[in-house]
Parts: structure tokens; C-alpha cells; sequence
């Protein structure tokens, strides 16, 4: 491990690539003062869930776990004028904070921040899906780990073939591997990794980072026909 030479090369890369602009670095400020944990996405991480948005060409994305709203401000820029974004949060407070952050970054029309269980909200997404809904081209999972599988079970009932599925925190500093774990976030991690594994529907595959967010790893997952 060498945190700081990590540290020096996410900022190299985050100053050349990611700059802040006033609304993150606003978002940003906001959270802290209101007392959110500092585990939102790096800006590099931002960026990069832009790109993939982007290369999607995602008109639909779902978020579930939100906090202040600062991967949803990154998501929500790659949408096109008509797109939507729906993110999922069980906080109210985090919620308050990442509508206010989203409205000063001029987003609040295109994002929609429901409050409550994602598992409860999901299901009412299921319903509306069922209804009327287009499906999302893109899922970002950030959320209560122990629920990843289940995340990822309802993602695939609101996706359609070829969307996009990611799921942030699926390494936890080299965690993953104990197959004997007792924490329920590796565990919820694990049945999430072995679900991409074997579904016939899904294609995946997990990447380790390092960067300011110390050593962690992202999964992506592309629904197939
Ligand atoms: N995606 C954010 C970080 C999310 S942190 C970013 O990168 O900026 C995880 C968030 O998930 C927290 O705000 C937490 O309150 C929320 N959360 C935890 N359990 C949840 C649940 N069961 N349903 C919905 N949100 C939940
Ligand atoms: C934690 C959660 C996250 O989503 C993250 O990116 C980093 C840390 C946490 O709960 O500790
Ligand atoms: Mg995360």
C-alpha cells in the first residue's frame, strides 16, 4: 500500500481530466457541512461513470444510493435534454442535501431523488416498468452491500439487452476474496459477483483501483439479449 503516491497521481489525473467545476466543488462543500460520510466517488470515478453514461448513450439511468449527489451530478450530465435519472436514497437528510446540490447544478429537471429502502422503491419502479416505463440504459449500484445481489436482480428486470450495470466498492481493500467472511457487505458482494457469473443474461467482469479512495474496484456487467 502507498496512499500517498496515490493520492499525488489521482490529483495529477483529476486536475488534467476530472477538474472541479463550482457545482461539485459546491456539492461537495454542502455534504461535508451536513455532516455526509466522505464516500462519494472520486472525480476520476466521476468521469468515468460520465464516459460510460455517454457511451452508452443513455437516456435512462438509474442510481441506487445517492448521498449528496455528487455521482449523480456526473451521471445526470451525460444525459441528453429530454433524459432522466432516477436515484434511490433511504436518508432524508442525504436526500435534502443532494436536491439541493442537484437543483444548484441546474439537474433537478432531470433527476428524480426518491427517498426510502431502495428495496421498497425498487419494487414500485417494478411496477411502473410493468406499466409504462422505458427501460434504464444504465445502473449504478452504491448502495447498503448486503443488498448488491438483490440490486442486481432488480436491475436486470429494468434493463434491457445491452445496458449497463456497475457496481462501485466490490474489492474493500482485498476482502472479497475470503470466502469465509462473516461481514455482511462481502458477503452481499460475493452473491452479486456470482450472480454476474452465471447468469445467462449478464456479461461481467471486476477491475481493483487504487486512487484517493485507497484500494477498490468497480464490476461491470452488460445485459445480454
Ligand atoms: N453514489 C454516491 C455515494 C453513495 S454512499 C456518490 O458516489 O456520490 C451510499 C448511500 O446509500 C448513502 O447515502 C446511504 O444512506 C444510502 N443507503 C444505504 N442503504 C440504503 C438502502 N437500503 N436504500 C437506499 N439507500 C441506502
Ligand atoms: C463506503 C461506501 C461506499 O459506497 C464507498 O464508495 C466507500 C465506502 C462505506 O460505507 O464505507
Ligand atoms: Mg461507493
Amino acid at each position: 500500500m502507498n496512499q500517498p503516491q496515490w493520492d499525488s497521481v489521482d490529483d495529477y489525473f483529476t486536475g488534467l481530466l476530472a477538474p472541479a467545476d463550482e457545482a461539485l466543488t459546491a456539492a461537495l462543500r454542502d455534504s461535508d457541512a451536513a455532516g455526509l460520510p466522505h464516500i462519494n466517488v472520486a472525480p476520476n470515478q466521476g468521469k468515468l461513470l460520465h464516459l460510460l453514461a455517454q457511451t452508452q448513450g443513455a437516456r435512462r439511468i438509474l442510481e441506487i444510493g445517492t448521498l449528496g449527489g455528487y455521482s449523480t451530478i456526473w451521471l445526470a450530465r451525460a444525459l441528453p435534454a429530454d433524459g432522466r435519472l432516477i436515484t434511490l436514497e433511504h436518508s432524508p437528510q442525504h436526500a435534502a442535501v443532494a436536491r439541493g446540490n442537484l437543483a444548484r447544478a441546474g439537474l433537478d429537471k432531470l433527476v428524480e431523488v426518491r427517498i426510502g429502502p431502495a428495496l421498497d422503491s425498487l419494487t414500485a419502479l417494478g411496477a411502473e416498468h410493468v406499466a409504462h416505463a422505458a427501460p434504464f440504459d444504465l445502473v449504478f449500484i452504491d448502495a447498503d452491500k448486503v443488498n448488491n445481489a438483490h440490486y442486481l436482480e432488480w436491475s436486470l428486470k429494468l434493463t434491457r439487452p445491452g445496458s449497463l450495470i456497475i457496481l462501485d466498492n466490490v474489492v474493500r481493500g482485498g476482502a472479497v476474496t475470503d470466502a469465509s467472511s462473516t461481514d455482511p457487505g462481502v458477503l452481499g458482494t460475493r452473491a452479486a459477483l456470482e450472480l454476474i457469473a452465471e447468469h445467462p443474461k449478464l456479461s461481467g467482469t471486476a477491475v481493483q483501483t487504487v486512487g484517493v479512495k485507497g484500494y477498490d474496484g468497480f464490476a461491470l456487467a452488460r445485459v445480454l439479449a
